[in-house]
């Protein structure tokens, strides 16, 4: 028997209900498939403990992360008491950058049982591998000037090192799924660091011969999400680019709360962090209607990370049952609470 370590941080609003409803969860499939278990150990960091001490964590925080096998985190956030830079940027991005969580993974396919705003979807299954260290999201620049000469310069960074990782982590991602890579560009407006990307994606894609690689502009690309989902396998690209494509990869599977996400640590040298896409959503906190799936979902690729891909792959297709027999929550246009939701996935994984 294999005992994991995970840090548990609900965070704030839905956070602390959708959480503690996907550790339920997690445990079923564990106690059901057998030789591993969880042992989570809870930390309250949130707008709540910033209000009590002053900071989003304690200043050990970090060094307390760093022994677990992984991080399960809800979400940050409660913009009427504490501005969203400041518990954004104490909690969960500190986390990303000082553990070098440099890719994002988000899946997005066609549930059994819900509704696409998509006419006529097509059955999609695509992920994303988003750069989440560097790119378009760098602080460097500035601005300068009043007035009329006021001026602003932002600057995108684009490292060997951080570029060849995102896509290296691609074709190796696709190697174990369709065979297929799709990078996204923008090499006729960007003309410095698109070409470079570009070509970096054309190297490693020189050592996978395997795999189908193509490169598309992130316009066109953003269309094609809505035409065509169904077409694209792994889809690599920058973290702005990776950002807004991950947003219509939820949109097109029904809604915000069912989408799931990985940071991860590749270099081996931290633990990664697993955290649905959506946040804390203040105005649902507190009536037990959150949607479990995003946060159920994410247990799911936090098990693949483990090593455990079957029980992952088992838990997604009960959730699937789930909502094909019609139990959803109110944002998916039904009415069940959320722990009627976890608790009916964890009856069907103890059946
Ligand atoms: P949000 O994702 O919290 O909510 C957007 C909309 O989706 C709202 O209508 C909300 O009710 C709905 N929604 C989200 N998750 C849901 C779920 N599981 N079930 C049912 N409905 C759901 O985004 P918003 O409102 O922009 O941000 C609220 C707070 O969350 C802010 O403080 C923001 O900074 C923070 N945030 C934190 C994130 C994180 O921790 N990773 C990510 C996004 C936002
Ligand atoms: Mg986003």
């Amino acid at each position: 028997m294999h005992t994991y370590r995970i840090a548990a941080i609900p965070g704030d609003g839905i956070g602390k209900e959708v959480v503690p409803a996907a550790l339920e969860v997690l445990d079923a499939v564990a106690a059901l498939h057998g030789g591993i278990a969880f042992r989570y150990d809870a930390f309250p960091w949130s707008c709540d403990y910033y209000l009590a001490h002053g900071k989003m964590m304690p200043d050990d925080g970090l060094r307390t992360l760093r022994d677990y096998d992984a991080i399960f985190l809800g979400a940050v956030g409660d913009p009427a008491r504490v501005p969203d830079h400041v518990s954004l940027w104490g909690l969960l991005i500190a986390i990303r950058r000082e553990f070098e969580q440099a890719i994002n993974l988000r899946p997005a396919k066609l549930f059994r049982g819900l509704e696409s705003p998509l006419r006529r979807p097509n059955d999609f299954d695509f992920v994303v591998v988003r750069e989440n260290s560097e790119g378009e999201y760098s602080e460097i620049g500035g601005r300068i000037h009043k007035g009329a000469d006021e001026l602003a310069v932002q600057s995108a960074i684009f490292t060997r090192r951080g570029t060849e990782q995102a896509i290296r982590y691609a074709f190796e991602l696709a190697g174990k799924r369709r065979g297929r890579v799709t990078s996204a560009t923008k090499s006729n407006g960007i003309v410095h660091s698109m070409p470079f990307w570009d070509q970096v994606f054309r190297e490693v894609g020189a050592e996978h011969p395997d795999i189908a690689a193509s490169s598309a502009h992130v316009d066109a690309l953003a269309a094609f999400l809505v035409t065509k989902p169904e077409t694209f396998d792994v889809i690599v690209g920058s973290n702005l680019f990776g950002d807004i494509l991950t947003d219509i990869g939820a949109a097109i599977m029904g809604g915000i709360g069912i989408a799931p996400a990985a940071n991860l640590n590749v270099n081996g040298k931290y633990p990664s962090m697993f955290e649905p896409v959506h946040g804390s959503a203040p105005e649902i906190a507190g009536l037990g209607i959150a949607n479990p799936i995003g946060q159920i979902w994410t247990a799911k690729l936090m098990l693949d990370h483990l090593g455990h891909q079957d029980m992952g792959a088992h838990l997604l297709q009960v959730v699937e049952d789930v909502t094909e027999a019609g139990l959803k929550t109110r944002d998916l246009g039904g009415s069940a609470p959320t722990l009627e939701v976890s608790r009916e996935i964890v009856r069907r994984l103890q059946r």
